[in-house]
């Protein structure tokens, strides 16, 4: 028998949180997370959210920055939309409580930040733990809303939909399996509207700044449902992650480039200006490229961040959670420099969808960073991508609203009757091990036609490995992120493979010029990749 509800949302990030607060007045909502509630991405943006809010800058402006990054990119029309719509989206946050930094004699009242590759100070923050005051407030009133049932600690394991039950000609979603990760049991959701709020998969990589839950989960069961993927070969690696041997996973924001920060190399010599005028406040990808490079030539392991030269009390203030983090490893920012390494921290690709949240599969939307809007093109613009979860979900929640029911019939039970306990774990952590060395290695900021098809032919061998243990042993919280991962690895491989050219954050040595049109990488689930034209839409 499953649960039923009118909105089902698979991921409890801004992206999730935003939606399911938008529509739960008027609907009943089941939110699924696989950890607590609050752990995401989301939880973790340090820098702040973009948004246009003195008049000494301009939407036009924003626009065009965000389009520079982009590289060719960018749909200009869904950039516009989210650049206007992103002052009511962050006075939303505001009006439920969230205490941006303040600043008196700033017009907005707010103390804007900058960062990398933006031409004024737009970034609206909570300090360096933006993420974090946002998520707890939504979180809060989430936990206070009597419509929306959460569902921690379970993790949506595939989507049902009519063509796999062979129930109609259109293939629209009917809700999810999902593993309650306590009992080990897998329920069954059915629900009108199912959206997708999984976030990103920076865990492909060996080195990233994304929590543990960013699998990729979403769209490895989109693209199992038959939805197209786009530009998936655009991984960000953010130029600044803490380099210590007990910090996992620890971002160095870019606001502390924006307030000063230098690069410099372990002799003390800075670099960025001989690569880039623009120096450190250069786009992520420029920088990201040019550590590496420097690291690579020289034979360094990390390179150095240095905002000593301000005062201790401004650095203290802007930046308490990067302070007392590296204090607590001995490092004290305000008197030395911080070692830092790029990795892997935004997927600019994902689900396709077009400018109301739609996948190619009716009634399954899909919000936040596991989508692909057009608005990120060929490279995010920092801090562009909390913004783009809350107009996004804002716009999925008002098509919600909007769209018309239909009855929910009663959907199969998960079946377990041909699978038994796995024997041996090792399997799956080797290979998760194995798959995330390769993928950095290979498929990493500097790329080559040698690289990737090795890539391939690894994940090609493991995926026939990871299929026979899928289908002879219970499903697990580890085997299905494992199982999303590689499925992702795969597409992230399949497009740059296909990308004949170097552009935005994919480089290719063996292409290293920009082909004159801009095309973004499209892949069709059951058939070989495809490139389409830099429409974006459907
Ligand atoms: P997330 O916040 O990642 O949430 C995904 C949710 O889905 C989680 O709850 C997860 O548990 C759940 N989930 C995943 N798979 C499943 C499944 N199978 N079943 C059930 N639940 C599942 N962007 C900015 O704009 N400004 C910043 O300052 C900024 N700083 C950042 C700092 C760091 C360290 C990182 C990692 C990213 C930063 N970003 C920033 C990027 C931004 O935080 C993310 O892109 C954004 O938060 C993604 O939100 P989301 O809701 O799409 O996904
Ligand atoms: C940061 O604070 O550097 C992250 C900003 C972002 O990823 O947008």
């Amino acid at each position: 028998m499953s649960q039923q509800f009118d909105v089902l949302i698979i991921g409890s990030g801004l992206a999730g949180l935003t939606l399911a607060l938008q529509v739960a007045d008027q609907k009943t909502v089941c939110i699924v997370s696989k950890r607590t509630m609050q752990e995401s991405a989301s939880s973790w943006a340090q820098g702040g959210i973009a948004t246009v809010l003195n008049s000494d800058d301009s939407i036009d402006q924003h626009v065009d920055d965000t389009l520079i990054a982009g590289a060719g990119l960018c749909d200009a029309d869904i950039t516009r939309m989210v650049t206007e719509h992103g002052r009511e989206a962050v006075e939303w946050l505001i009006d439920l409580g969230v205490e941006f930094t303040r600043e008196d004699n700033s017009e907005s009242g707010y103390h804007l930040t900058r960062e990398g590759g933006h031409s004024y100070r737009r970034i609206i923050h909570v300090a360096d733990a933006t993420g974090h005051a946002v998520q707890k407030t939504l979180a809060q009133k989430v936990r206070e809303h009597s419509n929306i049932t959460l569902l921690d600690n379970h993790i949506a394991v595939d989507l049902i939909t009519s063509k796999k039950l062979k129930r109609q000609s259109i293939n629209s979603c009917l809700g999810a399996y999902v593993l309650d990760n306590d009992s080990g049991k897998v329920i069954t959701i059915s629900a009108q509207k199912t959206a997708l709020a999984t976030g990103g998969a920076g865990k492909v990589y060996l080195y990233t700044t994304n929590p543990d839950v960013s699998t990729g989960d979403g769209i490895a069961m989109a693209w199992r449902a038959g939805c197209r993927v786009s530009n998936l070969e655009f991984i960000q690696f953010h130029p600044t992650c803490l380099f210590h041997p007990h910090a996992k996973s620890f971002l160095i924001t870019e606001a502390v480039r924006g307030e000063g920060g230098i690069l410099k190399l372990p002799n003390g010599e800075r670099f960025m200006l001989m690569h880039d005028v623009r120096a450190e406040l250069a786009p992520r990808d420029i920088v990201a490229r040019v550590i590496d490079f420097e690291m690579k030539k020289r034979g360094y392991e990390y390179v150095l961040l240095d905002i000593s030269h301000k005062p201790a009390d401004f650095i203290k203030e802007h930046f308490p959670t990067v302070y007392k983090h590296c204090l607590s490893l001995g490092i004290d920012i305000t008197k030395e420099p911080i070692p830092v390494v790029p990795a892997a921290h935004y997927t600019c690709g994902g689900i396709m969808v077009d400018d109301k949240s739609h996948t190619d599969i009716a009634n399954l939307y899909a919000i936040g960073e596991t989508a692909c809007t057009g608005l990120h093109g060929a490279n995010r613009l920092a801090s562009n991508s909390l913004l783009e979860c809350m107009v996004f979900g804002r716009i999925a929640a008002k098509d919600i609203l909007t769209a018309k029911e239909r009855e929910l019939s009663d959907l199969p039970d998960w079946d377990e009757s041909r699978v038994t306990d796995a024997d041996e774990e090792v399997l799956i952590t080797h290979t998760w091990n194995e798959l995330r060395r390769f993928m950095w290695n290979y498929v990493g900021i500097v790329r080559t036609d040698k690289r990737l098809s090795r890539a391939m032919h690894r994940i090609n061998m493991l995926r026939d490995e990871v299929h026979e243990f899928y289908s002879n042993f219970r499903v697990s919280n580890d085997l299905i992120e494992l199982r999303n991962l590689l499925q992702v690895a795969e597409l992230i491989v399949k497009s740059a493979m296909a990308r004949r050219e170097s552009r935005g954050l994919h480089f290719s040595k063996d292409c290293p010029d920009l082909l004159d049109k801009a095309i973004s990488t499209v892949l069709i689930p059951e058939e070989n990749y495809t490139l389409l034209d830099n429409e974006h839409g459907h």
